[in-house]
């Protein structure tokens, strides 16, 4: 059984911080991040909440599909940073658009999370105890941001984009996975519970995760690099041999945006023209996991979508997690 996407929908801050701006605040330059990473501009939150741009995106996806909110039977939040460590921004979001009685849940697979959200979706849909899923991926990661340190803050923005999914007919595969061996790759730790009867100190496990300061994303870039650009391949090809299907049949392929060099490694890997990757980095840098649907938005208002175009989506995010599915447009 394979999926339709039918409504997409997106939301991002009008903030809008570009590479000269981050010059003035670290050490670093635009020559410098355009040639390491694409990235030219991001938009940044200016109080709007996870939750609120998500519902923003949600709204547009549900009238992009032509349904109600009534019709909406399950929620799927994808986030790192969602507002509440309880509810779910999935339970918010569906609170903010007046959903009465639908399954809401958040589900955290780093920038990965929107492939992991359309392989439980899928599912969902094919067993039939749902019918209508919205995923919601929204993420204000600039909440995590070290604005003190050049290798991590000018790679991130804020956004939100949500997809209306149902049953459909045509093709369609998935896979996801995670390396956890490489979980303290990138990491943001909470701080350790202060209580009046705490006499012990927290130990990780790890020294670098020990050392590390709370709040703050840590990220091993070199290392994210080298896992990204043979798992996003990986992913890929493994999601193709599920689906029945040669690479060369994949008509358009809608890759995590982390960094334009690792998208174009990962393409070269594949021996798949770039003309069929869709890029946006330019204009968002890395929304972790609301990037992809945010490229599908674009796209579809673009007109750019045929119907019977085989997508290809691949992610990968902090866990470390990767995936890949293939559906049908
Ligand atoms: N401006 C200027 N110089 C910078 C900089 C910046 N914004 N960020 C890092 N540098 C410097 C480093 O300090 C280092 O300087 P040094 O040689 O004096 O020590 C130099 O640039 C090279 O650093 P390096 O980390 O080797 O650069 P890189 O080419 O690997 O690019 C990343 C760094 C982070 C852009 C790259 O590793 C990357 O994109 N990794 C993947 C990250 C990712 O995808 N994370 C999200 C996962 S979902």
């Amino acid at each position: 059984m394979g999926l339709t996407i039918k409504g997409t929908g997106m939301y991002v801050p009008d903030v809008i911080a570009d590479n000269d701006d981050f010059a003035k605040i670290v050490d670093t330059s635009d020559e410098w991040i355009t040639t390491r990473t694409g990235i030219k501009t991001r938009h940044i939150t200016n109080g709007e909440l996870a939750f609120q741009m998500g519902a923003e995106a949600a709204r547009m996806a549900i009238k992009d599909a032509g349904i109600e909110v009534e019709d909406v039977d399950m929620v799927l939040g994808t986030t790192v940073t969602a507002d509440c460590l309880t509810p779910s921004m999935a339970c918010l979001v569906a609170k903010e658009i007046g959903i009465e009685d639908a399954v809401c849940m958040d589900l955290n697979a780093a920038c990965a999370g929107y492939v992991f959200a359309l392989d439980i979706a899928q599912k969902y849909l094919e067993c039939g105890d749902c019918k209508t899923v919205l995923i919601v991926s929204s993420e204000i990661v600039t909440r995590m941001v070290d604005y003190t340190d050049r290798s991590t803050c000018v790679l991130f923005g804020d956004g939100a984009a949500a997809t209306v999914v149902t049953k459909g007919d045509g093709l369609y595969s998935s896979v996801i996975k995670s390396s956890p061996q490489g979980a303290d790759k990138i990491f943001t730790k909470l701080p350790v519970p202060e209580n009046p009867f705490k006499t012990g100190t927290a130990d990780w496990g790890d020294e670098r995760m020990n050392d590390a300061p709370t709040g703050f994303m840590q990220m091993q870039g070199n290392d994210v690099y080298k896992f990204a650009t043979t798992a996003m391949p990986q992913a890929v090809e493994a999601a193709a041999e599920k689906a029945g299907i040669s690479l060369e049949e994949i008509d358009l392929i809608i890759p995590h945006q982390a960094n334009i060099r690792i998208v174009q490694t990962a393409m070269k890997r594949l021996k798949m023209p770039k003309e069929k990757c869709y890029v946006n980095i330019q204009d968002y840098g890395n929304i972790s996991s609301a990037c992809i649907p945010l490229g599908l938005c674009q796209l579809k208002e673009q007109g750019q979508l045929k119907k019977g175009d085989k997508i290809c989506v691949v992610g990968f995010g902090a866990g470390l997690t990767y995936g890949a599915a293939i559906f049908e447009w």
